[in-house]
């Protein structure tokens, strides 16, 4: 009976997860949507507690709002494991300090908030959303009359792209919009100015495909809207440097680690649009993508137009790296 599921939800105190709260819908064959409701709100972290989705509210004074101001992180949960928890952490604390944004946690400490938020909303496979905003402060761009910078941490679940695109690959266009230089606003900070980023997306979509690859002021690739590019060519693996203008992503990262262990050679290198043409394989990471495979750029078939034997071994193995094997 549904006072049964409740004496659960209000012993225990925490938020009993979603799959909890179906069970007890079926067990009860209850007709009230509050009790459900209730328990399936999303909660989301914002000034140090757990509060439901429609109570967690900044100022329209935040400067995140106003004007980008703040840094954020995506990460991965897999089988209740936050995945690359550090990694991600260490870069938004880099991030952060690149623009003068003191964190009011500690690392360990947001760590802990991470992992609270995720079980607190039942997340066994999800993604959290990290968010600090510079806080709220007058309509000017002075840092200084800011205060408050607010952590906020949304766990929820993720829509992955549909398998047939890992399957099959990507068709990816060039966008004519290029990415930030780094004398301006720096791919490497985690921003949450995305314009940059949002004004390529829009060229992509436009055309009918899901990502565009970003080249930098001096014509060498640089990254995806939200993916860092890899190609392999005569059996050794290639990706932009950080100096191309691009975020480090994590994926990246563990990507090329998994790489160097099958014994591939991996070069961080400088690369043109033609580059990308005559590989043999190209593919993409990043958190919420992990690896997908690309076939076509601007119309011209990379390789033979079909995912190749070195993504799908990369793919595979980073399947198994996420569940923890
Ligand atoms: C511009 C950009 N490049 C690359 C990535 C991939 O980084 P990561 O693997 O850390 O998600 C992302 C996503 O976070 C991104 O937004």
């Amino acid at each position: 009976m549904i006072g049964t599921g409740l004496a659960v939800y209000v012993d225990y105190g925490a938020m009993v997860n979603r799959i909890a709260c179906r069970f007890v819908l079926i067990s009860t064959n209850s007709s009230s949507p509050l009790f459900c409701g209730t328990e399936m709100s999303l909660k989301v972290y914002i000034a140090g507690e757990l509060v439901d989705k429609a109570d967690a509210k900044v100022s329209v004074f935040d400067h995140g709002f106003l004007y980008g101001d703040g840094v954020f992180e995506g990460i991965r949960v897999y089988n209740g494991r936050v995945f690359l928890m550090d990694e991600h952490i260490a870069r938004l604390y880099e991030s952060a300090l690149a623009i003068r944004l003191e964190i009011p946690l500690s690392p360990a400490e947001m760590i802990e908030a991470v992992n609270k938020t995720v079980v607190a909303n039942g997340i066994t496979e999800g993604y959290v959303r990290l968010v600090i905003s510079r806080g709220a402060g007058t309509l000017g761009l002075d840092i200084r009359r800011t205060s408050n910078p607010q952590v906020i941490i949304i766990a929820d679940t993720i829509s992955l792209y549909p398998p047939e695109m890992y399957r099959d690959g990507l068709k990816v266009i060039t966008a004519s919009t290029i990415r930030n230089h780094a004398g301006a606003l720096s791919p490497r900070i985690k921003s949450l100015n995305y314009l940059n980023n949002i004004l390529a997306k829009i060229e992509a979509t436009d055309t009918g495909c899901i990502e565009a690859l970003m080249l930098n002021a001096q014509g060498e690739v640089a990254e995806c809207t939200g993916d860092n590019i890899f190609i392999v060519k005569d059996g050794v693996l290639k990706t932009p440097p950080p100096e191309a203008g691009i975020l480090e992503g994590i994926t990246r990262g563990a990507v090329m680690g998994l790489a160097k262990q099958a014994g591939l050679a991996v070069q961080e290198v400088a690369m043109v649009r033609h580059d990308i043409y005559i590989a043999d394989e190209c593919f993409l990471t990043g958190t919420a993508a992990e690896v997908i495979p690309v076939v076509d750029l601007d119309g011209r078939k990379i390789g033979s137009g079909t995912p190749g034997p070195v993504t799908k071994d990369l793919l595979e193995r980073f399947q198994t790296l996420k569940t923890g094997g």
